[in-house]
């Protein structure tokens, strides 16, 4: 068998890749509890955190048990559809439809839409489907995780949180049990612009919402635990002087912590063809500099939102040694944006969220930042 790798795109699975368990990274007992009492609620955290890796193992593992039926639907193509009602909700119910037939080899959501999508108003659509599907099967209630909520924007995000809002009250037996909605940001901060330049808050479209759960990094233990597993499968061994190193360049943020991983035991060839070297500290650095010069999608992602005005606004006292000069003040709004980024942390007090970000936000904006202190 091929030897397994650190996944640098896309959701981890455990026959490819070495992976923590990812139903371990959120409370599950909470999480079941929050089913239990027919809660809907948000699960939010940066890009490349793992949520989409815990929605389809949180997916699985309710399927196992049995009690319910669980779907993981990502809703991302519908964002094509800016504040098109018509498209962007259709998109979504086509997205949900997709997901039942590939992951739960159902095929009659696809059925009910070919069905009924022409006779049905976008602005109902949703609601009708959700309601269908939840009354296929009443002894298993629905579970439904849909994942790039914040995908959507404008008229289209509001009729959807307005239409699940709609069949809340009809839940177990003809709307879902439980929605979990998964996103960058948290429901409560969805500000969104309304054709004539108002703003309604996501809370007030869907004032249902129990509770919002954040993932968050992994913790050094698991981010050594991660690189172990590479140790365990194949014999090479990293040299210990590269755990601090590698905490304070990442702080456990899962997709550096895989990237830089990748780098030392795959990219770099003689690494890769003699398990029997050992990954040195030289080894590590040269692999840190090569990660950051690459420019990987999710860098560059990162780069892109620091060129954004409001970002720039509420970075630029970093610049200035750390201490949070805001002179405007920024607006709440954006000062959760940036931290919703993930490339900062603004407490204790506001620093670059890990020494690559760091490292990101000099080349991006020309100065030296505060990073996390070796301690930290
Ligand atoms: N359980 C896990 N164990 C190890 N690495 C993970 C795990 N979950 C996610 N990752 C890392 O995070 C990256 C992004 O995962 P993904 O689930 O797509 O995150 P998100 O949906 O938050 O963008 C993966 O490519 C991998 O590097
Ligand atoms: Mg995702």
């Amino acid at each position: 068998m091929p030897d397994k790798q650190f996944n640098t795109a896309g959701p981890s699975r455990p026959e490819d890749h070495y992976m923590l368990n990812p139903l371990a990274r959120v409370d599950v007992d909470d999480v079941l509890a929050l089913i239990e009492a027919k809660r809907y609620f948000v699960l939010h955290a940066p890009r490349q955190t793992g949520k989409t890796t815990v929605l389809l193992a949180l997916m699985e593992h309710l399927n196992a048990q049995g009690r319910y039926r669980a779907l993981y639907a990502n809703i991302e193509t519908a964002q094509a559809a800016r504040g098109n009602v018509e498209r962007g909700v259709g998109a979504a119910c086509e997205a949900i439809a997709m997901s039942a037939s590939i992951y739960l080899n159902d095929r009659r959501l696809d059925e009910w839409l070919a069905q009924h999508s022409r006779s049905t108003h976008a602005e109902s659509l949703l609601t009708r489907l959700l309601a269908h599907w939840s009354q296929l099967d009443p002894a298993r209630p629905a579970v439904l995780l849909l994942d790039e909520v914040d995908a959507l924007v404008g008229d289209t995000l509001i009729s959807l949180l307005r239409q699940i809002r709609a069949g809340y009250a009809q839940r177990p037996q003809a709307f879902p049990q439980t929605v979990v909605l998964c996103g960058v940001r948290d429901v409560r901060d969805y500000r969104i612009h309304s054709g004539g330049g108002d703003i309604i808050t996501g809370g007030s479209a869907f004032n249902i919402k129990a509770e919002s759960l954040r993932l968050g990094n992994f913790s050094r233990e698991e981010t050594v635990a991660l690189w172990r597993q590479h140790t365990e499968a194949t014999g090479q061994v990293f040299d210990e002087a590269i755990w601090p190193e590698l905490w304070q360049d990442t702080q456990g943020q899962p997709w550096l912590v895989n990237a830089l991983a990748h780098e030392c035991t795959w990219k770099d060839k003689a690494l890769r063809l003699n398990r029997a070297q050992p990954v040195t500290l030289a080894h590590y650095w040269a692999a840190r500099e090569r990660l950051i010069q690459s420019r990987a999608t999710h860098l560059d992602q990162l780069t892109d939102k620091l060129r954004e005005p409001r970002v720039h606004r509420v970075i630029a006292p970093l610049l200035a040694g750390g201490q949070a000069l805001w002179d405007p003040l920024p607006s709440i709004d954006d000062v959760e944006y940036v931290e919703d980024t993930g490339l900062v942390a603004l407490r204790p007090q506001m620093r670059a969220a890990n020494r690559i970000y760091a490292r990101l936000i000099e080349q991006v904006l020309g100065r030296d930042v505060q990073a996390p202190s070796p301690t930290a």
